[in-house]
């Protein structure tokens, strides 16, 4: 929920934090701060507020220190102001730290370290971090009587002690003014990764504050930490024991996190669907041979293909897809398929049958009730796999087996290619699972050959992109939105109403269609934009039924139908065409309409498209 990151080697380091904060911005943006350390001195430097206010506090005011500590906050304990802003010191001045994550027992701690007298400046669980280890570092004894091992670093032993103290979650970056030359890195439930850079080191929460810098990383799993110098860096568990870590290659370019000449992320990240999807399905499907290959959980395909019951888990956007993956599941391969919100699963003490799959979809990887839900399932003896897009993020490593994306860094907190790209890979695995089962072969190429069409009539759909924005000034001033579908297309009505409520904060509500006979249509009201999806479906009719109920009663209808249907026209106050599709696919075309009604929407009312407010990209917080 939080950006961190930091720099130890041989250049000035703050230009550098500064420019790797704008790219985590979009973690959260309501107060960013640096801590630089030269010589035995730590200069914090914060401010409520974007990064750009930093930057404005510290216009003119030179620095030449070569190590520092950056954070942009997205709050969880202590209002959204300077004064809790991070980087935070401890009581003796000795320590500073920036955190992603949330101490759950930081009450009692604190307490404790009153009690202690360590006095406290601030509201939130971080500086309860801060002191913790500063007070270790000072007295050089634990609550145990533990000390420092022979030879053994004190920062790095008190860092030790206190982090053995903490129950939570945390990626940490930590300095001490009396290790001018050492930074400590650790992770516990949020993402940190170490940049291997010539001379230098950069940990950071994801790779895209990294990857301008080297591609050469290290990923640190839960419970570990780094201990790096100007000339080396040391793994280890939090008890002091050693681990060797893999480098990896980082797998996005720098260009993949650029803007370019789009006004938005969101706007470059709906308009890259067409080349997002072809890469998310590339070398996945054979439709000669009706048949997809995901090579991350090609050994449990058998398993996945004889299974009782499939449960999809997921939050937000991810949940809407899950819906899809419902529908495809047991309409293509005959498979009873169910979806729980993460946040509820976790704490339902769910019933997992022997071989029940579970899968888990998460576009950052690193969502906490999703990974609670995963951590959960296995636990009751389920197999877990992952549909991701970041590599190497916490769900994709803790998942027993999974399929990434592969649609590229998702920066926009409104998630566009992500959703019809976890669409696809639910629809490619319904068609193999299928085709192992009922589905005919003639059955399963067709459905193949016409997911590989997609990427193309995506494009004509993006042409639309002017006439859904005349949609959308034209209907800018109204406050409540319905967005209504039916089958495949009902969770893409949810989606976009959450679309257009998380950037525009125009309040939607997406509904089945039918159900507006349940209470519902008493909120129509004269020019009430209500959202159709009515494209050629098994379910056409009854929508258009929908449709006339909405319009008798004075709704405007704004219909998404499809190319070439001239019997729609007649029902659509406004109307947004997508080429027609095999219906199980149509929620990868329909998505994209609304993605950019609510993208237009949020520019006319004057909203930060890709920050929108109380809202962060990834939700690594419960
Ligand atoms: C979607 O536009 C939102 N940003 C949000 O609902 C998001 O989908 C949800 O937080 C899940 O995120 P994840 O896919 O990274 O787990």
């Amino acid at each position: 929920m939080c950006g961190i990151i930091a720099y130890l080697g041989q250049k000035p380091a703050r230009p550098i934090l500064i420019e790797g904060l704008k790219r985590l911005e979009y973690r959260g943006y309501d107060s960013a701060g640096v801590a630089l350390l030269g010589g035995d001195e730590i200069r914090i430097q914060k401010t409520a507020g974007r990064i750009s206010a930093l930057e404005d506090m510290i216009a003119g005011e030179a620095s030449s220190e070569t190590f520092g500590i950056g954070h942009t906050r997205w709050a969880t304990h202590g209002a959204p102001n300077t004064k809790n802003a991070h980087p935070h010191t401890d009581y003796t001045g000795k320590i500073a730290l920036a955190h992603n994550g949330i101490i759950e027992n930081y009450a009692t701690l604190k307490k404790w370290l009153i009690n202690e007298g360590c006095p406290f400046q601030t509201d939130t669980d971080t500086e309860v971090v801060a002191n913790l280890i500063g007070y270790f570092y000072k007295h050089g004894n634990s609550i145990n009587g533990d000390t420092p091992a022979d030879g053994q670093n004190k920062f790095e032993w008190a860092v030790q002690q206190a982090l053995n103290e903490l129950y939570g979650s945390y990626g940490l970056a930590i300095m001490c003014a009396d290790y001018p030359d050492t930074l400590i890195g650790a992770k516990k439930g949020s993402p940190l990764i170490l940049g291997l850079g010539e001379n230098e080191y950069i940990i950071a929460s994801d790779a895209s504050a990294i990857v301008e810098h080297t591609t050469q990383a290290i990923y640190l799993a839960d419970n570990e930490m780094v201990t790096i110098t100007p000339t080396s860096f040391h793994t280890k568990t939090i008890d002091n024991v050693a681990v060797t870590k893999e480098r990896k290659e980082i797998e996005f370019s720098l260009e993949q996190i650029e803007l370019a000449d789009f006004d938005h992320y969101m706007l470059k990240e709906i308009s890259e669907q067409p080349v997002a999807l072809q890469t998310c399905l590339g070398g996945r499907v054979d439709v000669k041979n009706a048949r997809v290959v995901l090579g991350g959980i090609q050994s449990n395909v058998r398993d996945l293909a004889r299974t009782k019951r499939i449960i999809l888990t997921a939050c937000g956007t991810a949940w809407h897809a899950a819906l899809v993956g419902e529908f495809l599941f047991e309409q293509l391969a005959r498979i009873p398929a169910e979806v729980e919100y993460a946040s509820e699963f976790r704490y339902r003490n769910p019933i997992i049958e022997d071989g029940t799959i579970v899968i888990a979809i998460s576009q950052s990887g690193e969502t906490a009730d999703t990974l609670a839900a995963v951590e959960q399932a296995k636990e009751r003896g389920a197999t877990v796999l992952g549909l991701v897009n970041v590599v190497g993020s916490t769900i994709a490593r803790t998942t027993d087996a999974g399929v990434y994306l592969r649609v590229g860094p998702e920066i926009g907190v409104a998630s566009t290619k992500a959703f019809t790209a976890q669409v696809a890979v639910l629809a490619m695995l319904a068609i193999e699972l299928g085709r192992r089962r009922h589905l005919s072969t003639d059955s399963a190429g067709a459905l193949l050959a016409e997911l590989m069409a997609l990427p193309q009539k995506i494009e004509s759909v993006l042409g639309q992109s002017d006439a859904i924005k005349q949609i959308a000034e034209a209907n800018i001033d109204r406050d409540n939105w319905l967005f209504l579908g039916r089958g495949l297309n009902y969770p893409v009505a949810l989606e976009g109403a959450l679309k257009l409520k998380e950037i525009s904060y125009i309040h939607a509500e997406g509904l089945p269609a039918a159900e507006m006979k349940h209470g519902p249509i008493a909120l129509i009201t004269d020019g009430m934009p209500a959202v159709f999806i009515a494209t050629k479906s098994s379910n056409y009719e009854k929508i258009i039924g929908n449709i006339e109920e909405v319009r008798a009663r004075g709704g405007k209808t704004i219909v998404v139908g499809t190319e070439g249907d001239e019997n729609i026209k007649q029902y659509a106050d406004e109307l947004i065409t997508v080429p027609d599709t095999t219906e199980q696919l149509q929620p990868i075309l329909t998505a994209i309409p609304l993605q950019l009604l609510a993208y237009h929407a949020a520019v006319l009312r004057g909203h930060d498209v890709d920050k929108p407010r109380n809202l962060a990209k990834s939700v690594t917080v419960e």
